[in-house]
């Protein structure tokens, strides 16, 4: 559902964003938590409101593509080429960064995460920005990421100036984050835009070993390596085949999933992966709220938007996964 948000509620955002507060808007994959990017003090207050580990970048959100060489080097023809594709859309490329950038966007890293979102919303308000936006998905760090703003306003009451209802997220997952890596586009975190989309079009595409396993030490998207998109009640990944014999082990069990079983309580997540998407992180928070002893949650395939799903199932479970034999 989109709501109509009016030319008064985006110039009272824009207000605060241009007095250096946070301001919580919508897009195409999930809400962002977001300040004007060009300046440290006021990015800092990002990470503070949401509890954001200092060495997990931000992504810079633009207007247009025009903007991207004020901000970031494009170095060569595959980038050119994802930027003309994909961009705008729910696609973050990785960058080379320029100085113009504070340190603290990027954590310190050279490069830069650059996203044009396509959602109206977030274009009416970047338009009219003479400054790009900082932003994270805008949900406490840690939780899973806010797609309507009911599930996450209690986190940031008293924390952002200003919150724009845009109704329920689109895609529902975040942006497709990807960095060329010797000439060939590497899927550091999937999303909307597959390895299959990008392969059409360039080729080849690698995807990021770390996406469905745990990492460790250094690797090319710190956002891999924390706890993720967790409720507080214990949650199980669990192939299909599997999910009556872990319901029985509880008195309490919610499974979210495809099929209708017989447990505390079912959540239907849909038939599709774009309506599985669009469904999950909502679904986890209202299943939350229903203080049950654990979550199961149906797995789907890997391939395709599948991919993305898992990879935010995986560390929704914090890697308890229980696959059919
Ligand atoms: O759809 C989205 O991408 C949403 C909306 C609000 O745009 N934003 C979002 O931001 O999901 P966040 O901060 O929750 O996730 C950003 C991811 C993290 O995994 C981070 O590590 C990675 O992008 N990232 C950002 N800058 C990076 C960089 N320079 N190099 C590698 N990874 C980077
Ligand atoms: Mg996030």
């Amino acid at each position: 559902m989109t709501k109509i948000i009016t030319k008064e509620e985006i110039l009272l955002a824009k207000k605060a964003l241009d007095n250096g507060e946070l301001v919580i808007f919508p897009t195409e994959t999930v809400y962002g938590i977001g300040a004007n990017a060009l300046k440290e003090n006021v990015v800092d207050k990002i990470f503070k409101a949401k509890g954001r580990p200092s060495n997990n970048p931000l992504i810079v959100h633009l207007k247009n593509k025009d903007e991207i060489s004020k901000y970031a080097y494009i170095s060569n023809e595959i980038e050119q080429k994802l930027i003309d594709t994909f961009m705008p859309g729910p696609f973050t490329l990785i960058l080379q960064k320029k100085n113009i950038i504070p340190n603290n966007v990027t954590c310190n890293m050279d490069t830069v995460g650059i996203r044009i979102p396509i959602d109206e919303v977030a274009h009416h308000l970047l338009d009219i920005l003479d400054y790009p936006i900082a932003a994270p998905s805008a949900n406490l760090s840690s939780k899973p990421s806010g797609t309507r703003v009911s599930d996450i306003f209690d986190e940031f009451d008293g924390k952002v100036s200003y919150i724009i209802d845009g109704g329920e997220s689109r895609i529902g997952l975040e942006s497709t984050v990807c960095k060329v890596i010797d000439n060939v586009p590497t899927i550091l975190r999937p999303g909307f835009i597959t390895k299959e989309d990008i392969e059409e079009v360039i080729g080849k595409c690698n995807v990021s070993e770390y996406v469905l396993k745990e990492a460790h030490g250094n690797v090319e998207s710190p956002g891999m390596l924390y706890k993720h998109y967790s409720p507080n009640t214990k949650c199980f990944l669990c192939d299909k085949e599997k999910i009556n014999e872990i319901v029985k082990q509880y008195k309490k069990a919610i499974v979210i999933g495809n099929e209708e079983i017989s447990c505390y309580k079912f959540y239907h997540y849909g038939n599709d992966l774009v309506t599985i998407a669009h469904n999950i992180f909502k679904l986890l928070r209202e299943a939350d709220r229903d203080k049950a002893d654990v979550i199961i949650i149906q797995s789907v395939e890997y391939h395709g938007l599948g991919l993305a799903i898992m990879n935010r199932l995986i560390r929704t479970c914090e890697y308890n996964y229980i696959k059919r034999n």
